[in-house]
């Protein structure tokens, strides 16, 4: 079989027949009679298979036995018009090599219709199903979108530690980060842990956010962003949340709440938007499979405007909706943190539309928040889509050193660990904006999955650290 050059699947089924071509893949299925075997190939460069056409006169019956689902397969042959509905072409086979077999009885995926939930106890092996193979693609597609997006827009990618001693978030559920013996901890005279004697000489964790190094990228050159993995042991098992998700922050100077907002509108349109016009095979088959609204929940997004509302205009809704009869499982008044119900109810059913929340409490948002004159509010923005709720977090940012300093000290924060941030406000302060896309609940938006571990190749969340 030498000699002759591989060509991926995808490209194959957008060639003319006529040409001898060399395929390589794993088997989907196989069908047939005595004289013919029909066998279904994908390697992963799309959804759709390549079918193979194999009559049984021109190899050995121990060859075709080999042939199973899963086996992977190296097939010779000429590409001829199909008869076949679904396909215009198909290998007419000359030579098959079976790479490596699969047998039947163990074999995973074995089962015709395998549910979300089996596949995740099998995530190993769940990258080989259609699902998967189109999830990874789009995953694949909405990263290099992002990355063209901020490069068009002349944003530097800024690489933030994973490490870190700050909590930006302040919501205290990080991951601990040491090398000391858990058994033999060292303490000090008072009996605390001796963090001195740790590897970086400090108590660190894996970070909840890339955005206070994010800050310091922004007040030097301009406009970044982050894109990359982050951390949060929250114990929320729900199907939004990840105890490793990866998050997409810009951060730019000289942008007001506005700008930031306007950003964040026509960033996310736009991997919408790519992903139509790129995924459209994988989308279908996304919709037809799991969510039959997908694609038109996608165009909907992109030809309105989002709706922009304060937290303050918000409660009074939900309160309306209450007194009209809608039943939440959580209460909601005014300094309650929303949960997905309440941002699902604003989004689906009263504004039909993503909506930019704007205008938070100062004491639910974080404290590098700008304050507002009121003084119980800050300029923080939620952005909520149909389905999941908060997509996007971010804010502008507190630029006045005194006010910061006594958001601090209020929270009864460790100023001392923050004097490099500070810093930002010591120097050459601006008014700065930036925001937090979850990159697994745009995943969520563009894939239709309804939850956020089959959006993620191998995901971790409390209990659960396989594979
Ligand atoms: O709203 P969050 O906590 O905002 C920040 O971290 C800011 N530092 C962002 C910024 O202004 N630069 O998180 C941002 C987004 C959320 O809107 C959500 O989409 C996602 O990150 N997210 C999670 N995704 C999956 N699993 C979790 N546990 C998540 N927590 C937050
Ligand atoms: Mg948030």
């Amino acid at each position: 079989m030498e000699s002759l050059k591989r060509t991926k699947i995808k490209a194959l089924l957008a060639s003319e027949p006529g040409a001898e071509v060399l395929a390589k893949g794993w088997v989907r299925t196989k069908r047939g009679n005595k004289q013919v075997k029909f066998i279904a190939l994908n390697d992963g460069s799309t959804i759709n298979n390549i079918q193979v056409v194999a009559n049984t006169e021109l190899f050995d019956e121990e060859l075709i036995k080999r042939i199973t689902t899963g086996a992977s397969l190296s097939v010779r042959g000429t590409l001829v018009s199909s008869l076949g509905s679904g396909q215009a072409v198909e290998i007419q086979a000359s030579a098959i090599e079976v790479l490596g077999e699969c047998d039947p009885m163990r074999f995973p995926l074995q089962k015709k219709d395998t549910t979300l939930e089996y596949l995740r106890s099998v995530a190993h092996m769940r990258l080989r199903t259609n699902t998967f193979g189109a999830v990874l693609r789009i995953r694949h597609a909405m990263a290099f979108a992002i990355h063209k997006f901020f490069n068009e827009k002349g944003f530097v990618y800024l690489h933030t530690p994973l490490i870190t001693e700050s909590d930006a978030e302040g919501a205290g559920d990080m991951f601990q980060v040491t090398t000391m013996d858990l058994k033999n901890i060292p303490l000090d005279k008072k009996g605390n842990v001796d963090f001195s004697k740790d590897f970086f000489g400090k108590k660190t964790s894996l970070t909840v956010s890339g955005q206070l190094e994010g800050e310091l990228g922004a007040t030097a050159v301009g406009e970044i962003y982050t894109f990359g993995p982050t951390f949060r042991a929250e114990n929320s098992n729900t199907p939004r949340h990840l105890a490793e998700f990866w998050m997409i922050e810009p951060e730019m100077a000289f942008y007001d709440l506005s700008d930031n907002m306007a950003l964040a509108e026509e960033f996310v349109k736009y991997l919408v938007q790519y992903a139509l016009d790129n995924c459209m095979d994988d989308l279908q088959f996304l919709n037809n499979k799991y969510d039959d609204g997908l694609i038109e929940r996608m165009r909907s997004v992109l030809g309105i405007a989002f709706q922009k509302v304060t937290y303050t205009e918000a409660v009074e809704i939900l309160e309306k909706a209450v007194a009209d009869g809608v039943k939440f499982e959580y209460p909601v008044h005014w300094g309650t943190d929303f949960q997905s119900e309440h941002e699902r109810y604003l989004v689906e059913k009263h504004f039909q539309k993503p909506v930019i929340l704007i205008d938070f409490p100062k004491d639910i948002k974080a404290f590098y928040m700008k304050q507002n004159e009121d003084g119980r509010t800050v300029r923080g923005m939620d952005v909520l889509f149909p389905k999941i709720g908060e997509i996007i977090g971010g804010s502008e940012r507190e630029a006045s050193l005194e006010k910061l300093e006594a958001r601090i000290d209020e929270l009864g924060m460790s100023r001392k660990n923050l004097e490099w941030y500070i810093d930002t406000r010591r120097f050459g302060s601006v008014p700065h904006s930036g925001f937090g896309l979850g990159f697994e609940r745009l995943l969520l938006f563009v894939t239709g999955m309804a939850n956020i571990r089959d959006v993620i190749p191998f995901p971790r969340t409390p209990k659960n650290a396989e594979f």
